[in-house]
């Protein structure tokens, strides 16, 4: 599904990020990803969510190639086909619960109508229907963290990038996400999970590891 091809990013004269990354993703596949703090985890990350952008190689999803896309086409792209779990949750802490997980609805144009069955469904999905109405900022770190998860879902994209996704939760939490992940992943979505935790990455079928901007080995898990 996704076909990586030689990626480097270099980050000032000295600093390869990444160091040629080439790995294949499958459809339906759940990738963990560990490494060093600083082995290009998240760089990674970012360039496939077409959040950062590489310097050489190639990246191609169901055959179309990242660099053949114009910038409103890769914005549209990012919308439907990708959704992004940040470990910092980034909500709108201003927001409601509903009016954070209705902003990815929004860029893609489903009516009013649409997008409250949509919402609706996806809260309930992470168990946060109660809290609806709720102000972003008053909620708990894995409250946050399934809102997070429901706006990444709510578009129904095929591909979800995880960064970190429990790293400031506690071990209840940790396990509640890690669960939701698998469940999404069995109902056929690709999940591409970056962590600390060899345990969480031991959910995933298959994990590799980052050092130095490469991948050092590979292993099922
Ligand atoms: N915007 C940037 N400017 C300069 N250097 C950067 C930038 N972003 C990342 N780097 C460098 O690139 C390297 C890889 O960073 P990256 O964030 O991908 O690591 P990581 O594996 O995700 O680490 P962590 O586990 O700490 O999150 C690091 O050496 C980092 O300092
Ligand atoms: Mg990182």
């Amino acid at each position: 599904m996704i076909e990586c091809y030689d990626i480097i990013k270099q980050y000032g004269k000295d600093c390869k990020a990444l160091d040629g990354i080439s790995e294949d993703i499958k459809d339906g596949e759940f990738l963990a990803i560990i490494g060093e703090s600083g082995s290009g985890k998240s760089t990674f990350l970012n360039i496939l969510g077409m959040i950062d952008t590489k310097d050489s190689g190639a990246i191609m999803f169901d055959g179309i190639n990242y660099d053949d896309l114009s910038k409103k086409e890769a914005a549209q792209f990012r919308n439907q086909k990708l959704g992004y779990i940040f470990q910092n949750f980034y909500l709108e802490p201003e927001y409601t619960v509903y009016k954070n997980v209705e902003i990815p609805l929004l860029i893609a144009g489903y009516s009013e109508k649409q997008r409250k069955v949509m919402i609706e469904n996806t809260l309930k999905k992470v168990q946060m229907k109660h809290k609806i109405n709720q102000l972003a900022k008053n909620l708990s770190g894995g409250e946050k963290q399934r809102v997070c998860i429901a706006r990444a879902l709510v578009n129904e994209p095929e591909v979800i990038l995880a960064d970190e996704p429990c790293g400031n939760l506690d071990s209840q939490n940790t396990q509640n996400i890690l669960q939701i992940l698998k469940q999404l992943n069995k109902e056929g979505k690709t999940i591409i999970m970056v962590t600390h935790s060899k345990s969480d990455a031991a959910i995933a079928d298959r994990c590799i590891t980052f050092k130095d901007g490469k991948i050092m080995n590979e292993k099922t898990v």
